[in-house]
């Protein structure tokens, strides 16, 4: 973690969602305490389209997302909350308007804040390969996670995904291959970066250094 300090909350709080403590309900499905689904035009102003970031962690993409797209709207869900302040602090240092960043478990986030058909496109990058196969289940990548994504999208909408894990990769691909509601489309191709800070993601930077491969994945969602 970088020493830069974090800007004082006050300064931070326009870029972050706030969002109810969720917790799984006794049928061990997730249940917010109220009603909790996110209005995007209440969140950001307008009716731009709204991009969700997965894990975000120190926050690149979203940086580099939302200034190169003001046009659309981005929203990072992050379950470290010293990654939500760090992220939201080098969002308000180049005060940008367009992005905003919740602290909260994906596997809650996604099912009790996010409404059917309401975002544009989902970016998983590098998710925690929990490398031991006993820990597997904390994977993010699960039948249901990817059932969510595709409820979330709107059709034509896309799921971005990235990692350096061949093994992960291929369960990935399985999972969303699954999906009668998804297509696969070609996944982007490898540029090369002009300056240090020009990789998709942080993870992306350090695994492109060691000269790791990384399996690229992109689907869209098909009209229904
Ligand atoms: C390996 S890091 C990748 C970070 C970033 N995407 C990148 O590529 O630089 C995985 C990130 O996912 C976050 N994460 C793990 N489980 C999560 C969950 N259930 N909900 C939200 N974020 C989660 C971790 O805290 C971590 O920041």
């Amino acid at each position: 973690m970088s020493r830069r300090p974090r800007l004082p909350l006050e300064q931070l709080a326009p870029y972050l969602l706030t969002v109810p403590p969720l917790a799984p309900g006794p049928s061990g499905r997730p249940a917010p305490a109220a009603p909790a689904l996110l209005d995007w035009r209440e969140v950001f102003g307008n009716d731009h389209p709204v991009e969700l970031e997965v894990g975000f962690g120190k926050g690149l993409f979203l940086l580099t997302a939302a200034q190169t797209h003001p046009e659309i709207n981005f929203v990072g869900v992050e379950i470290v909350r010293k990654y939500q302040l760090f992220t939201a602090t080098r969002l308000a240092k180049r005060g940008l308007h367009n992005v905003r960043v919740a602290c909260a478990d994906v596997r809650l986030f996604l099912p009790c804040c996010i409404a059917a058909a309401s975002l544009q496109a989902v970016h998983v990058y590098f998710p925690d390969p929990w490398w031991k196969k006993r820990h597997h289940k904390r994977r993010i990548f699960t039948p249901e996670f990817v059932a969510e994504c595709v409820r979330v999208l709107r059709p034509g909408g896309q799921l971005h995904a990235a990692t350096d894990v061949e093994e992960y990769a291929a369960v990935m691909t399985a999972l969303l291959a699954d999906q009668p509601a998804l297509r696969p489309l070609p996944p982007p191709s490898e540029k090369e970066p002009l300056h240090d800070l020009d990789y998709l993601t942080n993870f992306e930077r350090k695994f492109r250094k060691q000269g790791k491969p990384i399996f690229r994945m992109r689907y869209e969602k098909r009209q229904a």
